[in-house]
């Protein structure tokens, strides 16, 4: 059943370094989702670690969190339907050789390390909550309803 939810998505340094901060935004803002959060923030080692627990045992985890810490983010949440599934569906498979076109990466990245946007694992149940938390207070988070919600929703 559809739900609407929150879900955490943050802009790689690769991408604010591109400048490619209002594509992406862009991007999921044109679908209809509602942004409730958005902070630019350098990420530092202890957030990084947190943020990437689930990968801590892997060969590419240092690499990740090097990247991950070198340069500015845009840590970001978005409300909608099934906002989890349509952010994963939209950004593409992880390495951007398998995301389709169309897709963020599969429009916008070549390489795996470097692969513009992180979204919450739709996968995984308790990881927007728990990215949301690592990253934003509660009180910087706003509740709204679209003006456009009748058009977006049955
Ligand atoms: P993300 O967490 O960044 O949204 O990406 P994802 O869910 O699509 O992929 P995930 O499996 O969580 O991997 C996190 C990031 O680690 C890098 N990676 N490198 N060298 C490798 O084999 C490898 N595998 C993954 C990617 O940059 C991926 O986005
Ligand atoms: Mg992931």
């Amino acid at each position: 059943m559809s739900e609407r939810e929150r879900t955490f998505v943050m802009i790689k340094p690769d991408a604010f370094a591109r400048g490619l901060v209002g594509t992406v935004v862009s991007r999921l803002e044109d679908r209809g989702l509602n942004l409730v959060g958005m902070k630019v923030e350098i990420l530092d080692e202890e957030t990084a670690h947190e943020h990437y627990a689930e990968h801590e045992d892997k060969p590419f985890f240092d690499d990740l969190v090097d990247f991950i810490t070198s340069g500015p983010v845009v840590p970001m949440v978005w409300e909608g339907e099934d906002a989890t599934r349509q952010v994963r569906q939209m950004i593409g498979a992880t390495d951007p050789l398998e995301a389709d076109a169309g897709t963020i990466r599969g429009d916008y990245a070549l390489d795996l390390g470097r692969n513009v946007v992180h979204a919450a694992d739709h996968e995984d149940e308790g990881a927007n909550e728990r990215e949301i938390a690592i990253h934003f207070d509660e009180d910087e988070l706003v509740s709204y309803e679209g003006h456009d919600e009748t058009w977006l929703y049955e």
